[in-house]
């Protein structure tokens, strides 16, 4: 079985409820009505009820069952606002700009998650990541023990000799431009925790860099060393290694050679790339070039699942994303 669908499987099996901020837009609509037709998740959409009705009938797209939240109207903005206003007060807001903000159905969705109202969001179809990442990262926050949000893909792909049965988890693709050695060391344990709760697999961890054991020296490789040491102490029981290049960490004869001895080398099955360019472009090549099937950016390390979705995707991307966010709400 694909691993999208292990986490549709896990998502049916307990359903949670996801608010979707762009209720008006086509894709999202039509997605909605998909995950509640398969039973992956229950669904709020926010928006005028009359124009995600109308999406809906242009579509044929069955929306019964789906409840509909017009922030502009909504009894719970008030309280949401004061909410907004107190949580952000020390950083310059005032109670205008909180209830102004609270009208925006991203800053609606945020709150609702927030509250507990939704226990998790999806959004981006028509956001920048950046637009749909800084309202989670300011509200939502970091789950308690864990410093710094990041993300992961979900890799799939087709060379079953690589990670688990070709699954990995690639980290961090979309958030931290420049992590420091601590926030690496966090992305690290928040890509083993995404290994665990989303692939269902346990997490032997890489931290790659162009260096393995010391065999080139320079601040970039220094900070993986780093990084490595801070995550060994803050999880000592993981599965991790570094600083392994890639080919150490995925090929066995390589890993045995560079890095004798090491529990991942050779069979690494977490990726944590040392910084973001390196991450999104590492990634972006599996899928592209290895033919990889490649899901997220997934959040990890906040304390409440939220999601970002490409400008580009499509209504089954919508629908994965619903899904994988519902997984993460199980916990
Ligand atoms: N973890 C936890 N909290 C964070 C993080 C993080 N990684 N980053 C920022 N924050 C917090 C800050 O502490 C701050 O909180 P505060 O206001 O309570 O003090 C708040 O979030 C805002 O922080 P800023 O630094 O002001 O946020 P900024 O808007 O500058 O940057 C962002 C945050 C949007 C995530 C930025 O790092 C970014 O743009 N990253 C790259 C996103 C991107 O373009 N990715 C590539 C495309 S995605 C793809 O291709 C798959």
């Amino acid at each position: 079985m694909a691993i999208i669908d292990k986490i549709k499987a896990k998502a049916a099996a307990d359903v949670k409820t996801i608010v979707l901020p762009e209720g008006e837009e086509d894709r999202n609509v039509q997605a909605a009505a998909k995950v509640v037709e398969a039973g992956l998740a229950k669904i709020i959409m926010l928006g005028d009820p009359e124009k995600v009705k109308a999406v809906a009938a242009k579509y044929g797209a069955n929306i019964d069952g789906i409840e509909i939240i017009n922030p502009a109207t909504s009894d719970k903005a008030a309280g949401y606002a004061a909410t907004l206003f107190e949580l952000r007060k020390a950083k310059g807001m005032t109670e205008e700009q909180a209830a102004k903000l609270v009208a925006d159905p991203m800053y609606y969705g945020i709150m609702m998650v927030k509250a507990g109202d939704a226990d998790g969001l999806v959004s981006g179809a028509i956001h920048s990541t950046g637009d749909m990442l800084r309202p989670a990262l300011q509200i939502i926050k970091a789950k308690p023990g864990m410093k710094t949000v990041s993300s992961c893909f979900l890799i799939e792909s087709p060379l079953p000799q690589f990670g688990e049965n070709g699954i990995m988890i690639f980290s961090d693709c979309a958030v931290m431009p420049n992590p420091t050695a601590e926030e690496l060391a966090n992305i690290a344990l928040g890509a083993a925790d995404s290994a665990r709760s989303l692939a269902g697999i346990e997490p032997r961890v890489a931290m790659l860099s162009f260096s393995t054991k010391g065999s080139a020296k320079h601040d970039n490789v220094t900070k993986v060393q780093e990084a490595t040491r801070i995550a060994h102490e803050m999880a000592p029981d993981l599965m991790l290694d570094g600083e392994l290049q890639l080919d150490a960490a995925l090929v066995p004869s390589v890993g045995a050679l560079k890095a004798p001895g090491s529990a991942v080398a050779g069979k690494a099955n977490v990726l944590v790339f040392p910084d973001l360019q390196s991450g999104n472009i590492g990634y972006k090549l599996a899928q592209r070039l290895g033919q990889a099937e490649a899901y997220g950016p997934i959040l990890q390390g906040i304390a409440k699942p939220c999601n970002d979705l490409s400008r580009g995707c499509s209504v089954d991307d919508i629908v994965a994303t619903v899904a994988i966010t519902a997984a993460q709400a199980q916990g």
